[in-house]
């Protein structure tokens, strides 16, 4: 596996690994499709908005680690709002590209900085609870990686539909029976869709 030489600075010399005692917010997250972790500590000034330190531990493998120290520094010294706008995609074309099969663990460690970010954010009173809809359920699709290529599964068109109503979201992928990630991604939609008290009954056919 080819890794890009920034890859390998961040992984042997990670930056801004360890915890926060009196963070402002915490986050933690796994990724179903290799049981990794990430927690993300972040102190925030109340009056600016301002990240004004971050640290994060990795549970996780090289380019976890790496995209951690990464999206760790890219967010370090933003508002919260910039610090939201930062994607996994822009982490991994810092740190010069990462393998196809290696995106979701860039997507664990932005979504691990955006949870924590969130969490501030709600107990602050600085977000509302958005309106429920189908558009939430393909978001959250948009953060589900199909491992082989590197890319989510709804700009991979393996969504077929989605629909939601009274607590019902039903979701239609279509991805082989034979396919080896095939129990990766149904237990990654899960994981992204069941912390929505919203959805009462997840079904997803296939
Ligand atoms: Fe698990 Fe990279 S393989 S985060």
């Amino acid at each position: 596996m080819q890794y890009s030489q920034k890859v390998l600075d961040h992984f042997m010399k990670p930056h801004n690994v360890g915890e926060i005692k009196d963070a402002d917010a915490v986050a933690t997250e796994g990724s179903p499709a290799c049981g990794d972790q990430v927690t993300v500590y972040l102190k925030i000034n109340q009056e600016t908005h301002v990240i004004e330190d971050v640290k994060f531990k990795s549970y996780g493998c090289a380019s976890n680690i790496a995209t951690g120290s990464m999206i760790t520094d890219m967010a370090m010294g933003k508002t919260i709002d910039e610090a939201l706008a930062i994607t996994w995609r822009d982490a991994m074309e810092e740190l010069d590209g990462l393998p196809p099969t290696k995106a979701h663990c860039s997507v664990l460690a932005a979504d691990t900085l955006h949870e924590a970010i969130k969490n501030y954010q709600i107990s602050h009173g600085l977000r509302k609870v958005e309106d429920f809809s189908k558009e939430t359920i393909i978001d959250e699709l948009k953060h589900v990686i199909y491992p082989q290529v590197g890319e989510d599964i709804v700009t991979l068109k393996m969504v077929k539909y989605v629909g939601y109503d009274d607590g019902v979201a039903i979701i239609d992928i279509e991805i082989p029976s034979f396919d080896k990630y095939r129990d990766n991604v149904v237990e990654e939609i899960r994981e992204h869709l069941e912390k929505y008290q919203q959805i009462k009954d997840l079904q997803i056919n296939m």
